[in-house]
């Protein structure tokens, strides 16, 4: 046996006991200070440029706390949604959510970026998004949380799992209740975190049904708003362009309030998704709407706590996944110990010449 094949041995029985000893590293939890030694300045850099993005673009802030959104609703928060199509992986960025729709990738790759120059290979893409989506929050003058860290990168994505997860803007209250509850989030998570539309801005095909023939019963949604109508028409016509925007909040569009819910019992909620919290007959969420309209306090602390719940739905810990280089593509053949197992296979062979 000649010395470096005694070398590889040696640093393989090292790397088996390094990720033998990382304790209970499957189960590992998500922590507040997770970059305070190794990258204490990230929120700082995640801040700085969305501050400079949102000076040009404000629909950023919301297009980013959608990503995150999207992110945890398919396989948990592990940037899964981030991945490009290649030979091994099928982007979700195609599923009927997402398709034309997601945006601000390019700045998640902006932050990335940032966040590399001073810290490399240290703070995973998942966590960018969940920083960002409370940092959006902040700069759109909602509220601030401590976001829990520690979440790593998938090696895969599922577009499959992201057609039959991500909820559609037609859904009734039954079917948004049974979406949410699958992710482990309750009626109350649901009225709260549905409070994200007091910013951003929807395309016309998402809600033109409303307008025109509802249900295919000939008419508009009779839980519109007739004015408020009126103006989606305009905005809207019958046969036109699906992509135009209109705001989500007509009222503030880029300040994170509680006006949704006083909009949502003016019937002015934009989506079908948004009104049937509101205007389901007998339903518990009535309540709920009315108490977060009544008390902006209350809103704010329920979307905090409703926000950390999703963004610790299913994620990966510990030596789970990875951290990725680059945001929209796995690490080269990646994972640690897939390269050891690959070494010491190819070490096996050198060998038995
Ligand atoms: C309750 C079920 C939900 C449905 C059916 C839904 C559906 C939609 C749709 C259809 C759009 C418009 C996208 C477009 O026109 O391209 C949208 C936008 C948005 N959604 Fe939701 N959403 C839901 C929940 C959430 C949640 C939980 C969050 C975050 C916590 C969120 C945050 C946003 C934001 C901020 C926008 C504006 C994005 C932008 O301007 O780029 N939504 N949503
Ligand atoms: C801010 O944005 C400008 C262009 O809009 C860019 O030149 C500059 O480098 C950005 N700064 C940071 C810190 O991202
Ligand atoms: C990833 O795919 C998106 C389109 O979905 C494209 O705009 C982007 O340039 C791709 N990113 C890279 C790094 O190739
Ligand atoms: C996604 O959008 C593109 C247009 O940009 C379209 O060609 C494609 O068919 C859409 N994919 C799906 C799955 O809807
Ligand atoms: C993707 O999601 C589908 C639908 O839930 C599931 O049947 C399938 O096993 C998933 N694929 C992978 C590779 O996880
Ligand atoms: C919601 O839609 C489902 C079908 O997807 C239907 O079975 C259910 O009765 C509807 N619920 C309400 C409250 O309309
Ligand atoms: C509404 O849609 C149904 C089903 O597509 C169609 O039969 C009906 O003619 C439409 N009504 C109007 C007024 O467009
Ligand atoms: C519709 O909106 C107007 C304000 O634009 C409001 O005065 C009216 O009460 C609303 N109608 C309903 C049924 O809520
Ligand atoms: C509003 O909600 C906050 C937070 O739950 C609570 O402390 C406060 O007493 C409420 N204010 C009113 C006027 O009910």
């Amino acid at each position: 046996m000649n010395s470096s094949f005694n070398l590889t041995l040696a640093a393989l029985c090292c790397v088996v006991v390094v990720l033998g000893g990382l304790p209970f590293s499957s189960n590992a939890q998500l922590d507040n200070s997770f970059y305070r030694d190794t990258c204490p300045n990230v929120h700082s850099i995640v801040r700085e440029v969305l501050r400079n993005v949102s000076k040009t673009d404000p629909r950023i802030l919301a297009s980013l706390m959608r990503v995150h959104f999207h992110d945890c609703f398919v396989q948990g928060c592990d940037a899964s949604i981030l991945l490009n199509t290649t030979s091994t992986i099928t982007s979700e960025q195609t599923a009927f959510g997402n398709n034309n729709s997601i945006r601000g990738l390019d700045v998640v790759n902006q932050i990335k970026t940032a966040v590399e120059n001073a810290c490399p290979n240290t703070v995973s893409c998942a966590d960018i998004l969940a920083l960002a989506a409370e940092i959006s929050s902040v700069l759109a003058h909602g509220p601030d949380w401590k976001v829990p860290l520690g979440r790593r990168d998938s090696l895969t994505a599922n577009l499959t799992l992201a057609n039959e997860n991500l909820p559609s803007p037609a859904f009734n209250l039954s079917e948004l209740k049974k979406n949410f509850d699958r992710q482990g989030l309750d009626t109350t998570d649901l009225v709260a975190l549905s409070g994200a539309h007091t910013i951003g801005r929807g395309q016309c095909r998402f809600f033109v049904d409303r307008l025109y023939n509802f249900s295919n019963t000939g008419n508009p949604d009779p839980t519109l708003n007739t004015t408020y109508l009126q103006t989606l028409r305009t905005i809207c016509p019958n046969g036109g362009p699906g992509s135009t925007l209109t705001d989500l909040d007509p009222t503030t569009p880029d300040t994170f309030d509680s006006a949704y819910y006083s909009n949502l019992r003016i019937q002015k909620g934009l989506f079908e998704s948004d009104q049937v919290l509101a205007s389901t007959s007998g339903a518990d969420t009535i309540a709920i709407v009315n108490s977060f309209n009544n008390n902006q306090t209350l809103f704010f602390e329920a979307f905090k706590a409703s926000m950390i719940k999703m963004s610790k739905i299913k994620v990966l810990t510990g030596s789970q996944g990875e951290i990725r280089k680059q945001c929209n593509f796995v690490n080269g053949n990646s994972g640690l110990a897939t390269k050891v197992i690959r070494e010491s296979s190819e070490d096996g062979i050198v060998s038995s010449y």
